[in-house]
């Protein structure tokens, strides 16, 4: 298939494209480059730089025809999204309701959508599951089950078949090394940890070791960046054969608590990592962990590489040898 990967310079987007090649799909990327990383485009994929916010540039890229389209172009920092809502409504919103409107106008008829485990809010039962209420603590959480909301109405209205993907916590690196290209001032758990190890920042803070968990700090579900982009084909898979809609949980259904990630790293580094325990973050749930078992009965998708090991392992590659 002739494949749009909306985002694709990106974290998840660049593990998707590989994904997707490996698969022997015609891939472009289209990226602003925003935090899309160079060295994360690949000599096999089509590169078109343009923004999901200037129908110019998205009027030129979808009139060359694709049979689908995936789309991770979004703003994800939760803790920002309530300090800078505006930022989310036009990136998130507004620039997703560009790409639908241009799907529908260019005959894009299939579409895989990044949405998040944020949109459940704190857990009303673990393990959470598709038909969990869904009460998003956070304006970027809202941002994703609004778009899941358009997107029914375009299936319904322009028969738009999409797949909405809700990560866990994504984490760790291409398995084989070839994905380079580093997070630029993360706020996630173990690229902070990586940061840490490698000693470009002094300490990780955790924040809170007195949640009702194990150890006393947040537990939540690690799934591995390339165990995310295998759900991404066989998503695509799935709607293009059966020509119907879907919506899944991707998570590894282990918790995982800082801790043990900390300690799994120090490991794994052989390097100190110090660790200072600080308040608790607001908004922050004791413990998130998925249901997939929809995925896997739907998809045959299951987590292969989110053990702690295998998370740590490939993060630590990507850092070990990385400049700042
Ligand atoms: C994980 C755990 C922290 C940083 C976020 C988004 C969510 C989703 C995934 C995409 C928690 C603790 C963290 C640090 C720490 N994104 N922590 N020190 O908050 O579970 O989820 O990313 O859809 O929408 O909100 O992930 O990596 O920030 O935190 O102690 O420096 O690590 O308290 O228990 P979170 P996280």
């Amino acid at each position: 298939m002739k494949i749009l990967v909306v985002g694709g310079a990106g974290y998840i987007g660049s593990h998707v494209v590989k994904a997707l090649l490996k698969a022997g799909h015609d891939v472009t990327v289209f990226d602003n480059m925003s935090s899309g990383r160079e060295e994360n485009l690949f000599p096999q994929a089509g590169f078109i730089r343009g923004d999901i916010l200037n129908t110019k540039d998205l009027d030129s890229c979808l009139s060359q025809g694709w049979d689908a389209a995936i789309h991770l172009a979004a703003f994800k920092a939760a803790g920002e999204s309530m300090l800078k809502p505006e930022k989310y409504s036009i990136n998130n919103i507004t620039g997703t309701l560009n790409l639908l409107n241009g799907f529908a106008e260019y005959g894009v008829k299939k579409v895989v959508f990044s949405s998040s485990a944020a949109i459940y809010g704190e857990p009303q039962y673990l393990p959470i599951d598709e038909n969990h209420p869904k009460d998003p603590e956070n304006y970027y959480g809202f941002t994703k089950l609004e778009i899941e909301r358009f997107l029914h109405w375009y299936d319904k209205l322009k028969g738009i078949r999409f797949a909405a993907l809700r990560y866990f916590n994504a984490a760790g690196y291409d398995i084989d090394g070839e994905i380079k290209g580093l997070e630029q001032n993360p706020a996630n758990l173990l690229p902070v940890i990586m940061e840490a190890a490698a000693g470009w920042r002094e300490a990780l803070k955790v924040f809170g070791n007195d949640y009702d968990t194990k150890d006393g700090t947040g537990v939540r579900d690690y799934v591995h960046v390339s165990d995310l982009a295998d759900g991404h084909v066989k998503a695509l898979n799935y709607i293009t054969e059966k020509d119907e809609s879907l919506i899944v949980n991707l998570g590894s259904e282990e918790g995982l608590s800082v801790l043990q990630l900390l300690e799994a790293a120090r490991k794994v580094s052989g390097r100190e990592i110090p660790a200072d325990i600080v308040e608790r973050r607001p908004g922050d749930p004791a413990k998130l962990v998925a249901s997939s078992s929809l995925a896997k009965e739907l998809l045959g998708w299951e987590a292969k590489y989110s053990d702690v090991e295998s998370l740590v392992r490939t993060s630590w590659d990507a850092y070990k040898d990385a400049k700042k």
